[in-house]
């Protein structure tokens, strides 16, 4: 974490949350997280730790073997946190540890403890505790462990112990939190465009015919990396010619062609938050006449779809809007035979566009929150921050002219609801096909 002054706010945040959390929860009940586990890549080494967001939400505590217990109404300690002890000789290897005593002192933790403590204390604070908040099946492990400890605690019901009586999940509620951003989230998002968009103009002007795919997704991670960013938020997709039409590729292996389209899927991770950026452009720099029909379409769902992105809005408006930009242009240019409503109603157009038109951007790149509630699409509203990414995928199929073959397109921007209509956070990356040959070309750069 940078300057000080930030991590005060950072450190106001999570426990404005925590607190938030806890008098949804109510008195006589107990939240358990546990950290993300550490994975392999082989052997002895491991993948690069990324904390659960859920965890870094609440807490900011960015070490594995870790877990955060909320006992509202607790009046020695609410927030506990089980860490790795200190450790001189693993310190050594592997870096500085917080440990307990910086838990509370760097975290604002009442009490911590060191994580081999965990089965002694952990069931104690289950004692008395009628609901436990917890996420059940995303870490087996760990659901044995806590079943064995509540199992502990209703051992002793005999000897007059009261063991809790109800599991919550704790997604329900967390994820509606985290669903709606802070303003000082925001500014993190916000960065996490632009930094995004860098990578994204930075590919645009590398990008020329013989290049290696992977050698795009080097120059986005390199201007990432130059902009305080360790990791890209999601594997950067960046597809040639028929690659292009695949949705996640991520082999990036193959050279780029003369005349074909490139797409790029890439965005960064800032401070936990991410971008989700897609731009599509001539590997030449210049769109041939088929490109360029296609990109227009495209281009025009995804400007009318973001029109649809303001409060009172529902979360299908934009997706549905896209369907029938996308189906009419499609109709027009030949590609789909009939009228509109019908291929709509068909959904005909899922031969050429097979996916949604956004998701939830967040912490996570298909951030948390429920997209229904009840049986209704959710009402968009303020401080809620999604994707909007319209595509046409044509492979090679019958009934289809050869010169519209293997040209794929997406093009995605990240966008803020505000109070009386959207922001796009991801406006630095130019979309126009003027704005787009113009910045290959050197003339902006
Ligand atoms: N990058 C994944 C997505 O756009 O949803
Ligand atoms: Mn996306
Ligand atoms: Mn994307």
């Amino acid at each position: 974490m940078a300057g000080s002054s930030e991590r005060v706010t950072a450190m106001r945040e999570y426990a404005g949350r925590r607190r938030r959390l806890m008098q949804v929860m109510g008195p006589g009940s107990v939240a358990i997280l546990p950290a993300a586990p550490l994975l392999h890549r082989n052997r002895d080494v491991e993948y690069p730790y990324r904390q659960h967001s859920d965890f870094s939400y609440l807490s900011g505590f960015p070490e594995p073997e870790a877990v955060i217990v909320l006992v509202p109404g607790r009046r020695r300690a609410e927030f506990l946190l089980f860490c790795r002890p200190r450790d001189p000789a693993k310190e050594q290897w592997t870096g500085p540890r917080i440990g307990p005593e910086g838990a509370c002192r760097l975290y604002g933790a009442d009490a911590a403890y060191p994580i081999d403590a965990v089965d002694d204390v952990l069931p104690r604070l289950l004692e008395g505790r009628d609901k436990v908040f917890y996420t059940m099946g995303s870490d087996i492990e760990f659901d044995q462990r806590l079943t064995g400890w509540v199992k502990q605690v209703r051992d002793q019901a005999r000897s007059g112990v009261h063991a809790p009586v109800e599991f919550v999940s704790l997604d329900h509620h967390l994820h509606d939190m985290r669903l709606y951003k802070s303003r000082h989230e925001i500014v993190l998002m916000r960065r996490a465009a632009q930094i995004s968009a860098l990578g994204h103009r930075r590919a645009m002007q590398q990008c020329r015919p013989g290049v290696m795919e992977y050698q795009i997704e080097g120059e986005i991670l390199h201007e990432f990396m130059q902009h305080g960013c360790r990791s890209p938020a999601y594997p950067t997709i960046a597809g040639g010619g028929a690659n292009a039409c695949v949705l996640h590729y991520t082999d990036n292996n193959r050279s780029l062609r003369d005349g074909e389209l490139l797409l790029v899927d890439a965005g960064a991770e800032y401070r936990g938050y991410a971008g989700d950026i897609t731009r599509t452009y001539p590997v030449n720099g210049r769109f041939s006449p088929e490109q360029r029909a296609l990109y227009e379409l495209v281009l025009a769902a995804q400007l009318t779809a973001i029109r649809q992105v303001r409060p009172g809005k529902h979360w299908n408006d934009p997706h549905h809007a896209a369907v029938r930009t996308l189906t009419k242009g499609l109709v027009e240019l030949g590609l789909l035979k009939g009228t509109v409503a019908t291929l709509i109603k068909k959904e005909a157009y899922r031969r050429f566009y097979m996916h949604r038109t956004g998701h939830w951007l967040g912490m996570d790149v298909h951030d948390v929150g429920e997209y229904k509630v009840g049986n209704a699409w959710r009402l968009l509203e303020p401080g809620m921050v999604l994707t909007v990414e319209p595509g046409l995928y044509v492979t090679p199929q019958r009934g289809v002219a050869k010169k519209w073959w293997n040209i794929g397109i997406r093009i995605e921007d990240d966008v803020l609801v505000t109070r009386d209509g959207c922001e796009i956070l991801s406006r630095d990356v130019p979309k126009s096909v003027a704005d787009i040959e113009a910045l290959m070309a050197g003339a902006a750069g």
